[in-house]
């Protein structure tokens, strides 16, 4: 007697008190054999539970080489690595375990430290020169990554300057300068981009609070550039979404960096227009930027995320 149908025919047995008992045996080691199932049931499911508990820790310790990290295997490219905002964004994609190519133009020795930290960290990296503002460098860029590294599934286009003027002052030659950069850089790096991007990548623009919404004089002409990063971030993620790619624009209000040093001359009205009265930190860009990259986030397409410390609320 082994399951609940033997259980059944034992009721409807008739005969001596001999069979009786026999079967009265048989229905107790049913009984015992039901609890141990039972038993190894509960435990299965016990390891099972601890299994998945040790694989979301995996996954908030972000071990690199880890299969289990959540950008393992992944290759990504930030343009404009070496300093400021795309530094943080290049060291936490690679703590999330991804294998990064940066780009820059003038700072080789800041390029290559970034690069020596990541190593050390434990993930690959390069450093690239290659100016936004040239199409052909950037496209080698790109190429050079792929090479090394054999796929590519994020692009962060973060390469861009601001040239804070009245508008009054601002020439032409600024105002060209940043479309080269911010508009014209973020299109040739991202069609290069595409022609080897994984199905599910992701392509994270760095545009700018003041893309949205305008709060302080001075930058007339790079908010422009940066509006039209935010809408150039919509219609792409329309073009792309059948191959589970997302478009996205981070969108940073003021960060302590080189270009907007808060102790810098424009700081005070920036910082007056926040609603937590301070600078923000490059780390608090890169978490949202690492967010995106992650696969939590497939579902997140064509939005603008503001990290701006309330400027835009
Ligand atoms: N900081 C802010 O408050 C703020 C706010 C909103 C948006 N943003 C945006 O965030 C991005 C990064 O800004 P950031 O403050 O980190 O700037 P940053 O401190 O000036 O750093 C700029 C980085 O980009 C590189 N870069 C500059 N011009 C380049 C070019 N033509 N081609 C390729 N790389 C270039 C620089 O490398 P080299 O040293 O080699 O030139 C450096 O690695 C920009 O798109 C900016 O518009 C910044």
């Amino acid at each position: 007697m082994r399951n609940s149908s033997d259980i059944s025919s034992f009721l409807s047995v008739e005969g001596s008190e001999t069979d009786y008992l026999i079967q009265i045996r048989s229905l107790q080691e049913c009984i015992c054999d039901l609890l141990f199932r039972n038993q190894a049931l509960r435990m299965e499911l016990m390891e099972r539970q601890q299994r998945q508990l040790g694989a979301s820790t995996a996954l908030r310790q972000n071990n690199k080489g880890d299969p289990m990290s959540q950008l393992f295997n992944k290759v990504a490219i930030v343009t404009g690595g070496s300093r400021g905002i795309g530094a943080a964004i290049a060291k936490h994609l690679a703590a999330d375990g991804a294998s990064i190519a940066i780009t820059y133009t003038k700072g080789a020795e800041a390029a290559a430290s970034v690069v020596k930290e990541i190593e050390r960290a434990g993930t690959r990296a390069i450093a690239i020169q290659a100016d936004a503002a040239d199409a052909d460098a950037v496209t080698d860029a790109v190429e050079k990554a792929v090479a090394t590294f054999g796929r590519l599934d994020v692009l962060v286009n973060n390469a861009g300057t601001a040239i804070p003027k009245s508008f009054a002052e601002t020439t032409l030659e600024d105002m060209d300068r940043m479309i080269d950069i911010n508009v014209r850089g973020v299109f040739v790096a991202t069609q290069a981009a595409l022609k080897y991007m994984s199905d599910g990548g992701r392509i994270i623009n760095i545009g700018s609070s003041v893309g949205e919404r305008m709060m302080t004089p001075g930058l007339v002409a790079y908010s422009a550039t940066k509006g039209a990063v935010k809408m150039f971030t919509q219609g792409l993620s329309r073009e792309v979404g059948s191959r589970g790619i997302t478009v996205n624009n981070v969108q940073p209000g003021p960060i302590d960096t080189d270009l907007n040093p808060a102790a810098g001359d424009w700081a005070e009205p920036q910082l007056a227009a926040t609603a937590l009265k301070r600078y923000g930190h490059v780390d608090e860009v890169a978490a949202l930027v690492s967010f995106i990259a992650s696969p939590g986030a497939a579902y997140i397409t064509g939005a603008n995320l503001t990290v701006d410390g309330g400027t835009n609320a």
